[in-house]
């Protein structure tokens, strides 16, 4: 197959990408005097190619639960871990059940050009029915999307009498990542402790770490610090996440320029939620009402890495959503004030090549001679116009060959003596 006249995310000129079998052989610049009469050519037209989107933060089990038993109504974190709690005691699903919901998700995510996805997964239940389903979800899927599962002890891991010996027994039973909720704990230090025993059963195991860490509007929920320090001394840092950190909207700028000091040595990744944090948090203020999200824009310029992911499609914790990362890029912007010109252009980044360092994918992702024939063409010939338009995601190719294929809306206006 040749995708010829591509432009190449980041990249000026025109390509020819030659794909052989599952893989990208030849990548070359595209000219007149280079047409083929080859049939299984897609005449891109300029649109851009780029590496498939990563999704590094979203829950597969919990998806399309919103509303059973009942709604969040006020809309908070806790009153979510309440309301799904309550629903895994009278619900009963089976695994197939929750296969069903995850799968439905599934189909959401790779219609919008997602190939990578790495899931929270609740391992609060004593039977791990969840952990079971997206256990099998992972082989399943595995020729159309990479899934890496995190071990999330969603009600506490001390909170929880059997919470520390449910997380072990899902990293034995194959959980790729370990998770963490110090904020939700009892106490300060059961937080702390929480974070240091996630990093210790993370290097017993050889597992990378991602917390949902500090998503609360409180100034004084600092497991940030403990995460990034404790990472910085035990030299593992590209290992580990910290997922929302929606403290940090609120830390003081003083704290924040020394916090910023330990992030920059620990080399940890920071997973940014916009559309989820901006619905979640500021639930307690009057006005101002904060926006509740991590400092994207400054970690950034600090060099620190940030993606973008959803969180949620319609469970207790969020109501809406349906995959769709371009939509989140496109709240993230507006809600981080990075809508100057250059985190326009570059904005792609955050769903791209920032989420796939952050799931330690890199190796092997992305448009290179060599590399597997992973990739998603969008409806654009432009980085500001493809953010501008909310660009659809035309074909996602995967192993080489078309796995999903939209055909752009056609609108006819019938308004004439006008100079459009
Ligand atoms: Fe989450």
């Amino acid at each position: 197959m040749i995708l010829k006249n591509a432009k190449l995310y980041g990249q000026e000129g025109r390509w020819n990408i030659g794909v052989k079998g599952e893989q990208i052989k030849t990548i070359t610049p595209h000219t007149s005097q280079n047409e083929t009469s080859d049939v299984n050519v897609i005449d891109l037209q300029g649109k851009i190619v780029l590496p498939p989107y990563v999704e590094p933060h979203i829950h597969l089990d919990y998806a399309l639960t919103a509303g059973t038993p009942r709604w969040n109504q006020s809309g908070s974190v806790f009153e979510g871990i309440e309301i799904w709690s309550e629903r895994k005691q009278i619900a009963n699903e089976t695994k197939d059940d929750i296969k069903k919901r995850a799968l439905k998700a599934i189909k959401m995510q790779l219609k919008h050009g997602i190939q990578h996805v790495r899931t929270h997964v609740d391992v609060s239940d004593p039977k791990l029915r969840g952990l079971e389903a997206l256990l099998e979800v992972k082989e399943e899927i595995k020729p159309w999307m990479d899934l890496q599962l995190v071990a999330l002890p969603q009600e506490g891991l001390y909170t929880k009498s059997d919470g520390e010996e449910l997380l072990i027994k899902a990293l034995e039973m194959g959980a790729d990542v370990v998770g963490g909720i110090p904020h939700y704990e009892l106490t300060r230090e059961d937080g702390v402790q929480s974070v240091l025993k996630a990093l210790e059963l993370a290097v017993k195991y050889d597992k990378l770490v991602d917390i949902h860490c500090d998503e609360i509007d409180d100034d004084q929920s600092r497991y940030i610090e403990v995460l990034a320090g404790e990472s910085l001394k035990l030299g593992m840092g590209d290992r580990v996440t910290a997922s929302h950190t929606t403290a940090m909207a609120s830390y003081s700028n003083a704290y924040t320029y020394k916090l910023f000091q330990t992030l920059r040595k620990a080399k940890i990744h920071f997973v940014a939620l916009p559309k989820a944090n901006l619905h979640l948090q500021g639930r307690f203020d009057n006005y101002p009402t904060r926006r509740g999200l991590t400092r994207v824009k400054e970690l950034l310029n600090e060099g620190i890495n940030v993606c973008f992911g959803l969180d949620s499609i319609m469970d207790p914790w969020y109501p809406l959503g349906d995959g769709n990362l371009m939509d989140v890029v496109d709240t993230g912007l507006h809600a981080c004030h990075m809508t100057d010109h250059d985190h326009i252009v570059t904005a792609l980044n955050l769903i791209t090549t920032n989420g796939a360092k952050a799931l330690g994918i890199e190796e092997g992702y992305g448009i290179k001679e060599g590399n597997k024939a992973n990739l998603i063409v969008i409806d654009s010939d432009s980085e500001y116009e493809a953010i501008r338009t909310q660009a659809t995601v035309l074909y996602s190719i995967r192993n080489g060959k078309v796995m999903v294929e939209t055909k752009p809306a056609e609108t006819t206006i019938d308004v004439p003596g006008l100079l459009w």
